[in-house]
Order: C-alpha cells, then structure tokens, then sequence
C-alpha cells in the first residue's frame, strides 16, 4: 500500500453550463458524508471555476483549473494566468493535457514554462504525460513518458506540490484501458524517472491513471503498482458515477 494519499481527478473538459453545478453539490454532499480515503478535485471549464468555488465552499472537494499560460498577466487575449485560477478559487491546474498537445500544439518546453507559472503562483500542477498508439506499438510507451516527464519537470527543485498523470492518448474515451502490468510498467519508470529529476523528492509524488476509467474498472487500476489515484474524463461528469471511482481508492 502506498503511503501517497490517492487523488481521484474529474477533468470535465469542455463540458458544463450553469446545471453542473446542481451535480457538483450532489457530489460534494456524499464525499462529504462518505469521507473517503481519496482526495477529491474536480476542474470545471474556467467559465465555471468561480462559481463552482463558491457553490463548494467548506465542502471537501478541490478546484482545479485545466490550462493555464506561464506569464502572470499580460497581452494573450483568451489566455487565463496561474494567478487568476487561483483569484478563482482554484489550487490545482492540468498541464499538458494530450488534448492541448493535440490541439494546441503544446510542447514539452512550454509545459515546463507552465509548470513553473502554476508553482509560482501557488497552484498544484497536475502534468499530463502518454504515448499514442503508434508509440505503444512501436514499444516507445516506456521512453516516450521518461522523456515527458524528465522535460516537462526538468525546471521544478523539489517534489512537493507536483502530481504527474499517466494517460495513454489511445485509452482516452476510447474505452480501451492498458492492462494492469501494463499500467504498473509505465507507472514504475515514471516513478524512476521521477526520482531521477527530483531526487528523493521524487518517491513522494502521485502518480495518477487516466484514460476510460470508470466505476466497473477503477478498483483493478487504483489497486496497481505505483497508481496513486485517477484522473477520470466522461465518468467524472455524473455523481453516482464518479462517486463509485472514488469508493474504489
Ligand atoms: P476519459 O476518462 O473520458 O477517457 O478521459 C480521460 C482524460 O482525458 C482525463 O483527463
């Protein structure tokens, strides 16, 4: 048993008007009366972050932010700064997203440039790492997140407040899932490559899984090697759904 306190993520990506805020309360009201071992954080699109703040106040559920440029404020228009997630209400933010990679062309650099924006301002940054399905089949899954990893942290002195997430681009609502030794594989060079970086710093930081997690899998996945919690898309955005993944950690 890993003595890191597992996380469970809900990324709701873009998905979320004004009634997710109904769900979010239901959700908080029973981890509140569960309280379960896990933390929990939810990172709503940032035209939701300040109300879902204010709708969760007291509540033992964590906000998170899914993007943020590096600059504490400035001329990018569109852009949002670590510092304003946080004058939101959030404490975390996803970096690296393979969405943002893919979209938005994202490299490990700017990530790095990120990472070191949202420990500036006090955000726990919660990097994104995970080969597509050409690099798995070439067998480059392995190397392609030590190389993730080693870059997108290569600026940060020192593990505390940094989460990293393993997500196979091809497991992401795809329904596909790697298989536990598969899981624990990758898991395990993220953890050394960890150490590499951050020294002994580096054993302390979660691991999370993420890509087509959901009630029916979730106690399998958090039960692997090295898997301290899950960052969970599509099953995150029900309560009774994301509940059940929250049960399992
Ligand atoms: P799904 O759980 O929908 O596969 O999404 C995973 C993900 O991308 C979370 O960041």
């Amino acid at each position: 048993m890993s003595p890191i306190r597992p996380l469970i993520a809900g990324n709701w990506k873009m998905h979320g008007l004004e009634s997710a805020l109904d769900e979010a309360r239901l959700l908080a009201a029973t981890v509140e009366a569960r309280s379960p071992s896990a933390r929990v954080a939810i990172f709503p699109p940032a035209t939701l972050l300040s109300r879902l703040a204010h709708a969760l106040e007291g509540l033992p559920i964590e906000i998170g932010g899914q993007d943020c440029r590096p600059e504490p404020s400035g001329a990018f228009t569109g852009d949002v700064s670590p510092e304003m997630l946080v004058d939101a209400g959030a404490s975390l933010v996803i970096l690296g997203h393979s969405e943002r990679r893919a979209y938005h062309h994202e490299s490990d650099v700017l990530v790095a440039a990120k990472v070191a924006g949202a420990l500036r301002a006090g955000l726990e940054p919660v990097v994104c790492v995970g080969e597509s399905l050409e690099e798995r089949r070439a067998g480059l899954a392995v190397a392609t997140v030590e190389r993730q990893v080693r870059a997108c942290l290569a600026d940060v002195s020192g593990g505390q407040g940094v989460v990293v997430a393993y997500e196979p681009v091809w497991a992401i609502g795809s329904g596909l899932t790697p298989s536990v030794s598969e899981i624990e594989a990758v898991h395990g060079a993220i953890r050394g490559a960890l150490q590499t970086v951050l020294g002994a710093a580096g054993g302390a930081v979660p691991i999370l899984y993420g890509g087509s997690v959901k009630g029916a899998n979730a106690a399998e996945i958090l039960s692997a090697e090295h898997v301290d919690g899950a960052l969970v898309g599509g099953a995150s955005l029900k309560a009774s759904d994301f509940i059940a993944i929250i049960q399992a950690a």
